[in-house]
């Protein structure tokens, strides 16, 4: 069917996508942590599923970060791992998405008691059987929270790199999450130094809720090669410059934003101003379960708000491509896919 007559859900879900800000603990949905919950024998604070989702009623990062770190206390088995990225992984091949680079924070799991193993395990195999039978590729970064301290990021490292061998298919960067105002970039430079010198491909959180300075320091200090959100980097236009040069990519979650009031409403939202101006800015979920909806959902919402032409959706999913971690080879039958795409978008509008 031509592309412009197929509706707006329909063609950005025939788009190859990569997702790329994902925390897979932000994929447990309610129904999840209740039936986890009844399994472990985790009491839970809340009635029911519906109590548990009227909870999702955010004022800042850390009123969100306070309810996912509780939620994922139900995670105990190397299946409760499996079975929350395998549901992951089935809901977004109703969205078309093709690769995911997917967090999570050991941290959170290895302090309870947990064995990291139980966690790279679970993980790894919903995302091996998730290429095997939904053609879905997954890279993992490994978290550090960074309201924990740097020996503390030391350590958690420490406990994975004998893990790296035996997951080297799935493990390859690093990423820093967590509450991030009064946690700046420089209380990690050294453990990503590290990090850099063992070869892993570097992201961190910036410019969320906190400033652009902490977005300059993660690219000068943490030596990153993508900025989770990084929307705040508007407050600088020296460093929006800088971004637009080097072509940085952003990692924009935009049902994220306005549920944890970075902005007020979606129709302000800066993704096209920066999308237009040239910046690198792509379109994310980071946790679709508490910010109700997964990365189509955050396509559309930002289509219908901002008004974004059918030619800045291509733009948006090819940045999606060029900005993951798979190699050139890997990139190219997506791009070639997103070249056909376009190609029609030019078919339509010359015979109009
Ligand atoms: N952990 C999970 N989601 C996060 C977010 N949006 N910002 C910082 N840390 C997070
Ligand atoms: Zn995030």
């Amino acid at each position: 069917m031509p592309t412009e007559q197929v509706s707006l859900h329909t063609f950005i879900q025939q788009l190859p996508k990569a997702e790329l800000h994902l925390h897979i603990e932000g994929t447990l949905e309610p129904e999840l942590i209740f039936q986890l919950a009844q399994r472990n024998q985790i009491p839970l604070p809340y009635a029911d599923v519906d109590t548990l989702r009227a909870a999702y009623e955010f004022t800042d990062l850390q009123s969100f970060l306070d309810l996912y770190y509780a939620g994922a206390q139900v995670l105990i088995t190397e299946d409760d791992f499996y079975e929350m990225t395998y549901a992951y992984f089935q809901r977004i091949h109703e969205d078309g998405v093709v690769h995911t680079e997917i967090m999570f924070d050991p941290q959170t799991h290895t302090h309870r008691g947990i064995a990291m193993e139980t966690v790279f395990a679970g993980l790894a195999r919903a995302c091996r059987q998730a290429k095997a039978e939904l053609g879905i590729s997954s890279y993992w970064i490994l978290s550090f929270l960074r309201h924990l301290s740097e020996a503390d990021a030391f350590d958690t490292l420490e406990q994975a790199l004998p893990l790296r061998e035996a997951y080297s298919d799935l493990w390859l960067a690093i990423g820093l999450d967590s509450a991030e105002r009064g946690n700046p970039p420089e209380k990690f430079a050294r453990v990503y130094q590290r990090c850099q010198e063992l070869g892993f491909k570097l992201v961190a959180h910036a410019g969320e809720e906190g400033p652009a300075q902490y977005v300059s320091d993660a690219v000068n200090l943490l030596k990153v090669d993508r900025i989770d959100h990084g929307v705040r980097s508007e407050e600088d236009p020296a460093l929006i410059q800088a971004l637009i040069k080097s072509q940085m990519p952003l990692t924009v979650c935009p049902l994220s934003n306005l549920k944890l009031k970075v902005v007020d409403d979606l129709r302000q939202h800066n993704l096209a101003r920066l999308l237009r101006q040239g910046v690198k800015v792509t379109v994310n979920s980071d946790d679709p379960s508490y910010f109700g909806g997964y990365v189509l959902d955050n396509y559309l919402v930002m289509a219908e708000s901002l008004d974004l032409s059918r030619a800045e959706l291509i733009q948006l999913a090819r940045n999606s491509i060029t900005a993951s971690f798979l190699p050139n080879e890997a990139q190219q039958p997506y791009l070639e896919r997103l070249d056909y795409f376009e190609q029609q978008l030019d078919k339509a509008s010359t015979q109009a």
